[in-house]
C-alpha cells in the first residue's frame, strides 16, 4: 500500500479548488505548507467539473491541481467524485433521483440526489471512478482513494419503484422464498401472509403501525444497497490503481444510525469518519446529561472498534461553527486543538476537516474552515499553524494502539429494532444507554473500545452490554462465555428481548440473557418521562423498571417506593472466573459511576492514579513506549500528581500544573 504522510499525525481537510480562480490555488498550497497541512481531500464535489456532458471527460484543470499540491508536498486524498451526479445526469435520468415516503420525488439543486437503487447512477458513478482510476494511478501525489461522500446522508431511504424491486430480490436473497419470509416477518399477525412476491413492497405509509421486521429488513436492506455501490467503485479502483488504500468517510456521530457500520468496516482499507460536534441532538427525548465532550470520545471510540483497533483517520470535524443547526456555536479558543488531539489520543492518526477555505457562496458558506473569511490574520488559522506544529511532534504516536480493557457493545440493527413505533417506551434509546455507561467511564478515566457485537471479546477485563434489544445467539453466548473466561459482564435494561427477525424470546426477559444473568422478569413497568423512582442504595432510576425475580443472582439494589417497591433493581451473578451483572432501570449518573466503578474495580481495572475531574486521560502505546493523553476540559488550572507512569517522562517531577484548557501528551515506557 502507498504510504498516508508520515510526517506527524497528518493534517489537511477537503479541498475545493474549482470554487476558486486559479490565482487562488498556488496561494492555497503556500499557505497549506505555512500551517502545517500534508494532505489534502480533492474532489469530493466535482463530478459536474470533471464530466461537464455525459461522457465528456475534462480533468486537465485536476492535473494541474494535483500537480501544485505534489510540488508543495501534500499528499492528495482522491475523491472519485461520485458524492452528487451533475444536474445533467438527474435531468437525463429523472427516476434516478430519490424519492420521499409520501411519493416527492426529490430534484437536483443540492446534493446526494439519487437514488440508492439506481443502476444507471452505479453505472456512471463507476464509470466516473475508472476514468479517475486510469488517469491518477501513477500520479505521485496520490495517497488514498475516496469513493462518494458520507454515504446515505440524504438519500436514505428511498421510497421509489425501482428500490422496492430490489428490496424484493434483497429479501429473496435473504430468505429464499415467501415461507421463510413470511415467517421471519411474523405475518400470522394481523393478516399479511403475502402469497407472491408482487406483493411484497417497502414498508410504506400504513393506518396504523407497520410490520417491525418489515421495517428492519428495509433498514437492513438500504445499508446493503449502499454497501453495494461502494464495492463497486472500490473494485475498480483496486483494479486499476493497486496498492492505493480506498476509504469512504463514516459518520459515526451518535445522531446517524441509517448504516450497519460494522458490515462497512472490512470493505474499507482503513476506516475514516467525521466527527461534528452537535450541541443538543434530536433524540426521542431531550436529555438533560447530554455532554459534547463524551459525545467525541464516544464516537472516537466507536470508529476504533469499527476499525478493529487499528489506527483510522478523522476525514472531516470542523475548526469551529458548522451551519446545518439551529445555532452554530464558534469554538472557544483552544477548543479546536483540545478536540482534534481527543480524536488522536483515542486512535486517530490524521485529522481532517472540512474544508481548507470557507465558501463565498452556496449552501454552506457559513461554515468555518482552515482559512476563515476574514483570511489567516485570524484565531482560526492561527490554531491550524499551531496544530500543524503539535501534529508533526506527534509522529513518535503514529501507528501505536489504545489500550482499552472494557468493550462496550454497539450494534446498529438493535438500535434500530428498539426505536421503531410500538415499542414499551419511545423514551428508552439504546444509545443514550451507552453514552450515559461511557461518560461515566471516560469520567473515571477508563477507555473502552466501542465494538460491534462479533467482535473478540476475549482480551477484555470488562463487557458492557448497554440495552442490546434484539441479540442473535452467537452474541449472547459471546457475552457468556467472556463472563466465564473471567470479564465482569455487566448488562443493562430491555436487552436480550428479542431474536434477529425481532421475534420476542419467550419464557421471561431477557430472554438471551436470562440464565447468564440469573434473573427473569415478567413484565415491564416504563416509568413516565420525567418521573423518578427511589433505589434503597441512595440512587434513582428513571425512565424504565421491571417486574424482577433474582433467580439466582445477588440482589445488590431494590427499589424504594413505587408499584415495585421491594424488587430488585440491581443483580450479580458470579460465573466461572467473572461475573454477570445487570441493571434495570437508567440510574441517575452518580448512581450510574458507582455502579461502574463497582464493575470496573471487580475487574481489577482502574483509573490511573492522581487524575483530576475535568481531565480526560488516554493513554495509546507500542508494546515498548507509552503516550499518555491528558487534556484539561475544565476551567481551572489542575494540578497532576507525579510519582507515577503518568509523568514517567518528567525526571524529578512530584506534580505539575495542566492548564486550564491545555493538553499535555506524556511519554512513559
Ligand atoms: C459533512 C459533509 C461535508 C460538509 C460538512 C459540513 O457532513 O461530508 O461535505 O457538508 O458535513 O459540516
Amino acid at each position: 500500500m502507498r504510504p498516508w504522510p508520515r510526517g506527524g499525525v497528518a493534517l489537511g481537510g477537503d479541498y475545493n479548488p474549482e470554487q476558486w480562480p486559479r490565482e487562488v490555488w498556488r496561494e492555497d498550497v503556500r499557505l497549506m505548507r505555512e500551517a502545517g497541512v500534508t494532505f489534502a481531500t480533492v474532489g469530493v464535489f466535482s463530478w459536474s467539473w470533471l464530466e461537464p456532458e455525459p461522457g465528456r471527460y475534462e480533468m486537465g484543470w485536476l492535473d494541474d491541481v494535483l500537480d501544485l499540491l505534489h510540488e508543495g508536498g501534500i499528499a492528495v486524498d482522491l475523491a472519485t467524485g461520485t458524492a452528487s451526479p451533475p444536474p445533467w445526469f438527474s435531468h437525463k435520468y429523472p427516476d434516478s433521483r430519490p424519492v420521499r415516503s409520501d411519493g416527492t420525488r426529490l430534484w437536483h439543486g443540492s446534493r446526494q440526489a439519487y437514488c440508492p437503487s439506481s443502476t444507471v447512477f452505479t453505472e456512471h458513478a463507476v464509470a466516473l471512478a475508472s476514468e479517475m482510476a486510469r488517469r491518477y494511478h501513477d500520479h505521485p501525489a496520490l495517497a488514498m482513494w475516496h469513493v462518494s461522500n458520507e454515504y446515505a446522508c440524504h438519500n436514505l431511504p428511498c421510497w421509489c419503484e425501482v428500490c422496492a424491486a430490489a428490496f424484493r430480490t434483497w429479501l429473496l436473497d435473504r430468505y429464499g422464498d415467501l415461507d421463510h419470509l413470511n415467517d421471519a416477518w411474523g405475518t400470522a399477525f394481523w393478516s399479511q401472509r403475502y402469497t407472491d412476491w408482487e406483493q411484497v413492497i417497502p414498508p410504506r405509509v400504513t393506518p396504523t403501525f407497520g410490520n417491525p421486521t418489515h421495517q428492519l429488513d428495509f433498514w437492513r436492506f438500504g445499508s446493503d444497497t449502499l454497501l453495494a455501490q461502494y464495492v463497486a467503485e472500490r473494485d475498480v479502483l483496486h483494479a486499476l490503481s493497486p496498492g492505493v488504500p480506498v476509504t469512504t468517510n463514516f459518520m459515526t456521530n451518535d445522531h446517524f444510525r441509517l448504516l450497519d457500520y460494522a458490515r462497512w468496516a472490512p470493505e474499507v482499507d482503513v476506516v475514516s469518519t467525521d466527527h461534528y460536534v452537535v450541541h443538543q441532538p434530536a433524540g426521542p427525548v431531550t436529555d438533560p446529561h447530554h455532554d459534547p465532550r463524551a459525545e467525541l470520545s464516544f464516537s472516537a471510540d466507536l470508529t476504533r472498534g469499527l476499525a478493529g483497533g487499528r489506527p483510522w483517520v478523522l476525514m472531516e470535524h470542523s475548526t469551529s461553527a458548522v451551519n446545518w443547526q439551529p445555532v452554530n456555536q464558534a469554538k472557544a479558543p483552544g477548543q479546536m486543538l483540545r478536540d482534534s488531539l481527543a480524536h488522536v489520543a483515542r486512535g486517530a492518526d490524521t485529522l481532517g476537516f472540512f474544508q481548507w477555505r470557507a465558501s463565498r457562496a452556496g449552501a454552506e458558506k457559513f461554515h468555518s474552515g482552515l482559512v476563515p473569511h476574514a483570511g489567516t490574520d485570524t484565531k482560526v488559522f492561527r490554531e491550524v499553524s499551531r496544530l500543524g506544529a503539535v501534529c508533526a511532534r506527534l509522529q513518535e504516536v503514529l501507528g501505536s494502539h489504545v489500550e482499552a480493557p472494557v468493550a462496550l457493545l454497539w450494534d446498529y440493527p438493535s438500535t434500530r429494532a428498539a426505536t421503531l413505533q410500538a415499542v414499551p417506551s419511545t423514551a428508552v434509546d439504546p444509545g443514550q444507554v451507552a453514552h450515559d455507561l461511557h461518560a461515566a467511564l471516560r469520567a473515571a478515566g477508563v477507555t473502552c473500545d466501542v465494538v460491534p457485537p462479533g467482535a473478540d471479546l476475549s482480551s477484555y477485563r470488562v463487557v458492557l452490554v448497554p440495552t442490546l434489544y434484539l441479540c442473535t445467539d452467537a452474541t449472547a453466548a459471546a457475552v457468556a462465555a467472556a463472563a466465564e473466561a473471567g470479564a465482569q459482564v455487566l448488562v443493562t435494561y430491555f436487552s436480550g428481548i428479542s431474536d434477529e427477525h425481532d421475534h420476542v424470546r419467550l419464557g421471561g426477559y431477557p430472554g438471551a440473557f436470562r440464565d447468564l444473568l440469573g434473573v427473569r422478569v415478567e413484565e415491564f413497568f416504563p416509568l413516565p418521562v420525567g418521573a423518578a423512582v427511589a433505589l434503597d442504595d441512595g440512587g434513582t432510576g428513571t425512565l424504565w423498571s421491571e417486574l424482577l425475580e433474582a433467580v439466582d443472582a445477588e440482589v445488590l439494589a431494590r427499589y424504594a417506593d413505587g408499584p415495585l417497591t421491594g424488587v430488585p433493581a440491581l443483580t450479580r451473578r458470579e460465573v466461572g472466573a467473572g461475573a454477570a451483572w445487570y441493571c434495570a432501570t437508567r440510574l441517575d449518573p452518580e448512581a450510574t459511576a458507582r455502579l461502574v466503578d463497582a464493575v470496573c474495580a471487580a475487574a481489577g481495572v482502574s483509573a490511573p492514579a492522581g487524575r483530576p475531574a475535568h481531565v480526560e486521560v488516554v493513554r495509546r502505546g507500542d508494546g515498548e513506549r507509552t503516550w499518555t493523553f491528558l487534556l484539561n476540559h475544565g476551567e481551572d488550572a489542575e494540578v497532576v500528581l507525579g510519582g507515577h507512569d503518568l509523568v514517567a517522562d518528567r525526571p524529578g517531577a512530584g506534580s505539575w500544573t495542566l492548564a486550564a484548557g491545555a493538553v499535555a501528551v506524556v511519554r512513559g515506557s
